[in-house]
């Protein structure tokens, strides 16, 4: 930097570490965040205490999952020097403020919140939904306004999150009197979730129909093969659709030349182009985009030391960051500070 002060706006976004990111993660936020990491101040969340509103009963799987997902970071191009990644239960002053944060919002609010709504379906737990869970909004609302981000990038299924968080500062700046907390902004990404190679809704690795980040070169073949495309489309010269054919929307997703796809998606209504030929194209384009992610995980994967002295490092900086904030709401609410 060549001013003293830092002006650049600041992100927080985060993962939940309960399984290692797949493509999915890549085309809706990771590439953009290593797109932004030079224009923004940039912190990543490893959110192992989010994770476990919904694994407690798998502690061990959310603590492996820090450094999987660490490494992911590292392997698409998260570079330590210009983005801090830090560690979520390492931050005392997250918890702190969940705590004062739950007073300024209600049960029937969070109860009403639509992303909570569908996950609690989601996840069956109908009338057993941890407490943890039901209030995790409001701990993202902790993270997020701990570190002052203006800028939240999530998928379009957390933005109500970013609008319980800004009712919550609102109401706290407004019993305090002044500004102490930042609002924030949601930034959704472009294009749409990735869809499962079984064109299912959504990308995931409990469904079965994710391609992981680590994908080998015969688990990229093997994920296309599957590939869900037109079923109708049974003889190469038959017209085929291009409308959820989930290899156009991976070719949208990851083929830069869009006149390209542009002319194979004329040819494939048209009829002529083949499943086969179409899965070709795009595996190599997905055989070229995963190669040298591969490679950097386990080059990372082989110095965990290396991974776990970057963490350290940055849950050191975003340690003082959450507890600067922390300071300013405790002393703004009046609370003692005698210790
Ligand atoms: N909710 C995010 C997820 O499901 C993780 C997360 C935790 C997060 N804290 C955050 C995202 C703060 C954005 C901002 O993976």
């Amino acid at each position: 930097m060549s001013s003293l002060i830092d002006t650049r706006p600041v992100i927080l976004t985060g993962d939940r570490t309960t399984g290692p990111l797949h493509l999915g993660h890549y085309a809706g936020s990771l590439k953009s965040r290593v797109a932004l990491q030079r224009s923004h101040r940039q912190f990543l969340l490893l959110a192992d205490t989010q994770a476990l509103t919904d694994n407690a009963h798998d502690p061990q799987r959310v603590r492996r999952n820090v450094l999987e997902v660490a490494i992911d970071y590292l392997a698409v191009g998260i570079d330590p020097a210009l983005t801090t990644i830090c560690v979520q239960s390492a931050l005392p002053a997250l918890a702190e403020l969940t705590l004062l944060y739950l007073n300024f919002v209600t049960v029937s609010r969070l109860e009403r919140n639509p992303t909570i709504k569908t996950e609690i379906q989601l996840r069956g737990f109908e009338r057993d939904v941890p407490a943890g869970f039901l209030c995790y909004p409001v701990a993202q609302a902790a993270d997020i306004t701990a570190f002052k981000a203006t800028v939240v990038p999530v998928g379009e299924d957390q933005a109500p999150l970013i609008e319980q968080t800004n009712e919550i500062v609102r109401r706290l700046n407004r019993q305090i009197g002044r500004d102490v907390l930042v609002e924030a902004t949601a930034m959704v990404p472009s294009v749409g979730r990735l869809p499962g190679v079984d064109g299912k809704a959504k990308m995931s690795k409990s469904q079965g129909n994710a391609i992981p980040l680590s994908a080998s070169p015969d688990e990229i073949s093997d994920a296309v093969r599957r590939m869900y495309t037109d079923p109708d489309h049974l003889r190469v010269g038959d017209p085929g659709r291009v409308e959820g054919n989930v290899v156009f929307t991976y070719m949208d997703a990851f083929c830069e030349d869009r006149q390209l796809v542009d002319d194979m998606k004329a040819h494939y209504r048209r009829g002529g182009l083949g499943d086969v030929a179409l899965k070709r194209y795009l595996e190599d384009i997905l055989q070229a985009l995963l190669a040298p992610i591969r490679e950097r995980r386990a080059y990372f994967a082989a110095e965990p030391d290396y991974v776990l002295d970057i963490m350290r490092e940055g849950t050191r900086k975003a340690k003082e960051r959450t507890e600067a904030t922390l300071a300013e709401l405790r002393a703004a609410l009046g609370l003692f500070s005698l210790i």
